[in-house]
């Protein structure tokens, strides 16, 4: 089956779904995106992302493409014409086309992409090994909480763990403290119980996963606290796992070649998951 593409108000082969060279998403990373599951064939989570979307957008002093309530019709609409049904839905949306300035163009129309895929997430063989994951400096700019298509330092980290073997880099600022992985939220739970993981202070991405998770946990009635820890205190830690929409919850069992726990993935991390599995498909 053909994929179908959205571009600028028009459904397109995906093929034929191209932006210009001047486009500032290409030029500048001048740009930001979302990428939504979808379960059941529907979009998940839609209002958290939108909410999210425009938080990214105010940022950048960038106005919506296109009208926010018109939104869920449009990402319905690619995940209908491509039928899929567990997947991800992915919009990008750039301030234009204009002759490459760095300053704003004046009369630049925003631009909106959004396409859709199928993916299952990691196998259940990945979930019950848990991953390892290495960590590496936190080279982003200063502003990682808004969600813009600039990944170029978090591509160079996910491929270096890659290279080591490893499913993720964690990224460590100069205290030693781990911020968030390369495209995932991390969480450990330490030695007294707590759930710890980085406060959303503009140092991470506030993950809508992560923000999920955090009231799970709490209805779950684990202790949670947005509180910083260092890569020391994960490798001591009981429990560690990553959050994101294209993994869900997975659990972490070892750091930096040192294993978590008793290196199996975690009993509350695995009571998360399922809680987070359930949620997705209500
Ligand atoms: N990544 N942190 C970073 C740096 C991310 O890029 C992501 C998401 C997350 C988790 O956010 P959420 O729970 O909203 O998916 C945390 C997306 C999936 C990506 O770039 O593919």
């Amino acid at each position: 089956m053909p994929r179908v593409s959205y571009v600028n108000g028009r459904y397109v082969p995906h093929d034929e779904a191209v932006v210009s060279v001047e486009d500032r998403g290409y030029q500048f990373a001048d740009a930001v995106y979302e990428v939504l599951p979808v379960a059941g064939g529907r979009v998940r989570h839609l209002d958290r992302h939108l909410d999210r979307l425009g938080r990214s957008l105010a940022a950048l002093a960038m106005d919506w493409p296109v009208a926010r309530r018109s939104l869920p019709v449009i990402l319905a609409e690619v995940v209908r014409r491509n039928r899929v049904t567990e997947g991800v839905v992915y919009l990008q949306a750039t301030r234009g086309v204009a002759r490459r300035n760095h300053l704003f163009p004046p009369d630049a129309v925003p631009s909106l992409v959004v396409s859709a895929w199928r993916q299952t997430g990691p196998s259940a063989a990945t979930v019950a090994q848990g991953i390892a994951v290495v960590t590496r400096p936190d080279l982003r700019w200063k502003r990682p909480d808004i969600k813009t298509v600039g990944l170029l330092a978090n591509v160079l980290a996910r491929q270096s763990a890659k290279e080591e073997g490893a499913y993720e880099a964690w990224l460590t600022d100069a205290a030693g403290r781990v911020t968030e992985g390369s495209a995932t939220n991390a969480y450990i739970i330490d030695r007294e119980g707590t759930l710890r993981t980085h406060p959303a202070d503009g140092a991470i991405l506030g993950g809508v996963t992560r923000s999920n998770v955090l009231d799970l946990a709490r209805e779950m009635g684990l202790a949670v606290a947005e509180t910083p820890f260092t890569v020391a205190e994960a490798k001591a830690a009981r429990e560690a796992f990553v959050s994101g929409t294209t993994v869900m919850v997975l659990p972490v069992v070892s750091i930096d070649g040192e294993p978590v726990g008793d290196g199996r993935p975690g009993a509350a991390t695995l009571r998360l998951r399922e809680f987070y599995e359930e949620l997705r498909r209500r």
